[in-house]
């Protein structure tokens, strides 16, 4: 894709997200595009056509993701959009490597999935035999959140096809989910940190824009997140997986119950009972939230 043909996708010529209809119109990222679009025609600025980037919510509890700025195709500096287009492997007009690690152009899932390919956001991309993007369906009501891709995950370029995801895949059985229809799992980071040493701030950092463009465009009714990194990137917080599951947080508005990660489950075999307390407790908020 070319540099014209890329930005006239982003402003909206192209495909593009969209809410969903019927109960996903009552989706808070719905919503508060509605309140969004309202403000607009509200205020005496006529609204902006051109706008890529979904906005912050208006209320947001518990934002721990960098949200990016509204960006437009006219008001984008010309490294934020160039960043956008090298990471949506838009390469015709840049010779540089990236130096930006914000993205900050809302993508439509397939560019987002380019994007990722062509990552050269942080020092991961030297080390990784390929970027894992995602699995499962990307229109599941649950959405599963885990760390980032091990060895397998690294060689296949799926997540969870270790040792430790054949562990959730069986919790997902047991919970009546099947791990290709029901849910859509990702990870915080899209690259394998060598030798499975934990996930770095600034590769959490350089990462945060592409896992969330990617619950926007799922939507999910409830958000499963797997372990401290998902769990405190999510939460913006530095509490235990200890204190934070057992209770309904939030993700911009969306439900999200926080749990341990698979792989500690192997590990930590007394403490696959409180994991499987908490999918219990997810499902009780699904079956409440989807009435
Ligand atoms: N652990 C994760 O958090 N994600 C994977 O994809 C695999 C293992």
């Amino acid at each position: 894709m070319n540099r014209s043909s890329f930005i006239q996708q982003a402003i909206g010529l192209g495909p593009q997200w969209q809410a969903r209809s019927g109960w996903f119109e009552q989706h808070p990222a719905e919503l508060d595009r509605q309140a969004m679009q309202l403000a607009q025609q509200q205020s005496s600025q006529p609204p902006t056509t051109d706008t890529v980037a979904i906005p912050a919510p208006a209320a947001v509890t518990n934002v721990h993701m960098p949200t990016p700025a509204m960006v437009t195709s006219e008001t984008a500096a010309p490294s934020t959009l160039d960043a956008a287009l090298a990471a949506a492997g838009v390469t015709d007009h840049l010779e540089q490597p990236l130096s930006s690690p914000q993205p900050l152009v809302e993508l439509g899932w397939d560019q987002l999935e380019q994007a990722v390919a062509n990552c050269q956001n942080c020092q991961l991309c030297h080390t990784r035999t390929q970027t894992v993007f995602g699995r499962g369906n990307p229109r599941a009501r649950w959405m599963l959140i885990g760390e980032a891709p091990g060895e397998q995950e690294d060689k296949q370029g799926q997540p969870f096809v270790g040792k430790a995801g054949q562990l959730l895949a069986n919790m997902l059985a047991a919970a009546g989910l099947d791990r290709e229809h029901d849910v859509y799992i990702a990870n915080v980071l899209k690259c394998r940190p060598p030798g499975n040493r934990n996930p770095a701030p600034e590769e959490i950092l350089a990462c945060s824009t592409y896992l969330q463009q990617q619950i926007r465009h799922v939507q999910p009714t409830l958000i499963l997140a797997l372990g401290r990194f998902a769990v405190q990137t999510l939460l913006q917080t530095e509490q235990s997986i200890g204190k934070l599951r057992g209770q309904l947080h939030q993700y911009q508005g969306i439900p999200l119950i926080a749990t341990y990660h698979p792989a500690y489950l192997l590990r930590n075999l007394p403490d696959k009972a409180k994991a499987w307390q908490d999918m219990v407790l997810a499902k009780q908020h699904f079956s409440r939230l989807s009435s």
